[in-house]
Parts: C-alpha cells; structure tokens; sequence
C-alpha cells in the first residue's frame, strides 16, 4: 500500500480547478447573473457528463457487482416525523459564533481553541457572541399554510429514505439478511461555511449504500466494507498515496454511529473527509420503531422465525465531492516543448477514460477535400459505443491542448493518408504518442485500450 503523502505537492490549486470548471464548462456558480448563490452550483456540459460517469461507477460497484444489493431512489421530502426519529431535529447542529464587530459568522469548532476560550474574533479582534447551536436541516412548508403543522425539511441525508422502505423491499423483492439497499440522490444542509468550490455545499449529492447485517456480524461487516471502499478507489485509478483513512474519535462520532472511519483525500486545501463508513446499530431502525409504532424487526424464515432489529452499516459518499476530488486527481500541468512560447505548457486532466466526459475526439486536419466529411463519418461510427466531440477549428495543436484540457484520453486525427489508405492517426493524451490505426479497428482498438489503461503520471 502507498504510504500517504504528508502535505499537497500536486499542480492544481483551488482558484485553478475553480477557473478550469468554469473554463471548459464543467461547473457554474449558480444564478451567476445575480451575483451568484453561496453554497450552490450548476453542472455544465462536462461536469455532467463526469458526474454522471462517477455515478454510474458506484452504482455498478455496489449494485450490479453484488448479487445482494438493490438500488432505491426515494423522495426528498419526507414526512417530518422521519427527522425527530433519525435524531436530525434534535441532534444535527453545529456550533456556531458571530462576530459583534465585524459580522463575521463562524463555526465554533473551526476557530483556535484559545481564541474562543477568549471570545476574541480570528478575523479582526473583535469580540465573540455565545456560541449557540444552529440546526442544519432545510425547513420549509409543504401546502399554503405556514404554519408548524406544514413544517417539512429537505433531507440532510438520504439514508433515511432507505430505512422507511427496508421493510417494502424485503417484501417486494424478497431480500434476506445480509443485504444492502443503494442510493444516489440530493442532499441539503445548511451550511454555515462553504468554501473551497464544491468541497461544501448546501445542496449536494450522495452516494450511500446501507447494509442490514445480524447483532453481532456487524464489525466484521464493517471491516469489509471499509475495505471495499478502499479497493474501489484503487480501481478508479486515484491516486492512492493521496487517501488515508481517519478513525471518529469520541467527540467527533455521529449521534447513530458506535464506530466510525473516513476515507479521507489530499486535496490542494489539505486533508479533507471524501466518504465515511458508518457502524450505525440498529439505532435508526430502532428509533423508526418507536416513532412510527410499525414493527421494524427482520423475521429470519430460515432460522425458526428468529425476530430482531438489524445492525446497519453505512457507506457514505459524497458525489458532488468525488467530482472535485476527481478533478483534483486529474489535474496536471507539464512543459512539452521548450521554445519560450505560452503553448510549450499543456494542462492536461488525466481522467480515467471511464470517467472522462469525452472519450474520444475526431479532428480533421483540414476542413477541405473531403476530410470534414470522412471525420464526421468516423465520429458517427463511433458514437453508439463512446462520448464523441468533433473540432475542425483551429491549429491541430491548439486542438489537442483543447481537448487534453477537458481530459479527453484519445485524438482521432484524419488527414490526406487517410483518403488513400484507410488510416487514422491515434493520439494518446498522457504520453501524447500518436500511432497509425486503419479505420476498421478503431472501435476494437479503443475498447482494448480503456481496458487496459494504466495511469502513467
Ligand atoms: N448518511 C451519513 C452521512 O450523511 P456525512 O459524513 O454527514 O454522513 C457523508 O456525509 C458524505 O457526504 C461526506 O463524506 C461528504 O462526502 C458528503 N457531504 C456531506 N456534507 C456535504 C456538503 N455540505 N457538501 C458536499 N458534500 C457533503
């Protein structure tokens, strides 16, 4: 295992994935226009397209790779006696302080201890308010009325609309413990700070899988899943020197958890939470058996009937994060040419071609005689099996920088031998290596060369 790193000594930082997402169109400050929304971003075209590629590599991980997880995409809006019985009314605060001088809102755990043992501001020295606890979860209200019988949150977790349905799914799809329930889906907290692009945001998305396990296999079920996480990442080829883990110390331990370990990730602002893995107990479950009065034990049919309420390990991430960190990942700068001109540098995102928004680009080398057309025709090939873009505009090398700047893995380029002879040239966005390919093998030759990827910086 690669020991992790002890500080960033990566390219990228955080004005610079900021500038590139908005750059080629991956992510926007939401209602720009207005001066922007803290704490909410739009996906553009690649950002979608990347996030969605994230999604769809969990998704088949801890779905279709597994005989017994099933998948769910419940509600965001949930009846709100959900959240007094998860404990989110009561429980999910954080600990907040303003400043009398400055206006300066912090949370409490992320000032220096000496300064708020003090109450003295971090920002200008002025004086601290009480720290008093603020509740993250989204309120608003469903139907005309404002009033506190219309209250309802924004789920601040999608966990919980997994345990309502555990019961719907054992009966609908005759699930038997151990199993597990996935899903992807929105998430809202409100955040007091949110910094560092799409690190923190008050609207994201998780990943979250749920694993109902027997009293007692529970910390060895916990075990496996955190080594499982861990593979996965290995697989999406991150790099793994930049992950670590972080075991919950008692102060830090979520009110459902008994146990609690992050997979954390270096990024340019330092280590940071990427996902967690959660022995959560039967504490939800339980809690849903009291608030709801419906009868929320697991009948074992295969062990004389056999009734108790499952433990349940959690596997949380964050997707909207997993795009940064995959950004972060990525990005690289290098010098390819030493003339003293702007373009001896490319940046370059080294995406994995699974997740790369555009795996293949077809370039024309002229417009004229015939080659627009026979690139088109190309691309048209290859589209039912890979995200295509075509650009005919501009020096070839302005256009490879393009589209090694949007992190795409292969360069089609057809030029005048290709007229005569059937080939292609194939240019390779790590080693910027081109080699002749006819035509024909285009398709097998790209799926055997995502297949075999291996990152080589
Ligand atoms: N169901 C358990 C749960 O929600 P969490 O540690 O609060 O646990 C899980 O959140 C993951 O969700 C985090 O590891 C992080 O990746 C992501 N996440 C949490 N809050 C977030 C936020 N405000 N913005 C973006 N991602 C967030």
């Amino acid at each position: 295992m690669d020991s992790p790193l002890d500080e960033y000594t990566g390219k990228a930082t955080m004005e610079k994935i900021t500038s590139l997402a908005k750059r080629r169109g991956f992510v926007f400050q939401s209602s720009e226009i207005y001066g922007g929304q803290n704490g909410a971003w739009d996906y553009g075209p690649l950002g979608i397209e990347l996030k969605n590629r994230i999604a769809g590599a969990w998704w088949k991980e801890m779905t279709q790779l597994h005989d017994n997880i099933v998948g769910l995409d419940a509600a965001i809006l949930m009846h709100p006696r959900t959240w007094e019985a998860s404990g989110h009314v009561e429980n999910f605060t954080d600990p907040l302080v303003d400043c009398k001088q400055c206006k300066s809102r912090f949370r409490a755990d992320m000032i220096p201890e000496d300064k708020l043992a003090a109450k003295i501001c971090p920002d200008c020295g002025g004086g601290l308010t009480d720290t008093r606890k603020f509740n993250l979860m989204f309120k608003t209200n469903i139907g005309p009325a404002e009033d506190t019988a219309s209250i309802i949150y924004l789920r601040p977790e999608t966990a919980q609309g997994i345990y309502v349905n555990y019961k719907n799914i054992i009966q609908s799809n005759r699930m038997k413990i151990p199993f597990g329930i996935a899903q992807i889906g929105k998430a809202f907290r409100n955040e007091i700070v949110t910094k560092n692009f799409i690190f923190r945001t008050c609207e994201f998305e998780q990943m979250e899988m749920q694993y109902f396990v027997k009293p007692g296999a529970d910390e060895e079920c916990f075990n496996e899943w955190r080594k499982r996480r861990w593979a996965y990442y290995e697989k999406l080829g991150v790099k793994m020197d930049h992950l670590r883990w972080h075991q919950h110390g008692p102060d830090e331990l979520a009110h459902y958890a008994k146990d609690a370990y992050d997979i954390q990730y270096l990024f340019p602002m330092g280590w940071r939470e990427l996902e967690g893995v959660h022995n959560r107990t039967d504490y939800d479950l339980g809690r849903h058996t009291q608030y709801s009065g419906k009868d929320m034990q697991y009948i074992d049919q295969d062990n004389n009937n056999e009734r108790y309420i499952p433990y349940i390990i959690e596997t949380s991430a964050g997707l909207t994060r997993n795009v940064l960190m995959i950004l972060c990942d990525a990005y690289d700068e290098e010098q390819v040419a030493d003339k003293g001109n702007d373009d001896d540098w490319r940046t370059v995102l080294r995406f994995h071609p699974t997740l790369a928004p555009i795996t293949v680009a077809v370039l024309p080398l002229m417009k004229k005689d015939g080659l627009a057309e026979l690139a088109q025709d190309i691309r048209t090939e290859l589209k039912e099996d890979y995200s295509t873009d075509y650009d005919q505009s501009g020096a070839i090398g302005r256009r490879y920088r393009r589209q090694d700047e949007a992190g795409t893995p292969f360069c089609i380029t057809v030029d005048y031998q290709s007229k005569e002879d059937g080939t292609v040239t194939l240019r390779f966005r790590d080693s910027m290596e081109q080699i002749r390919v006819p035509r024909a093998e285009l398709a097998a030759r790209l799926k055997q060369e995502i297949k075999t990827y291996k990152r080589i910086k």
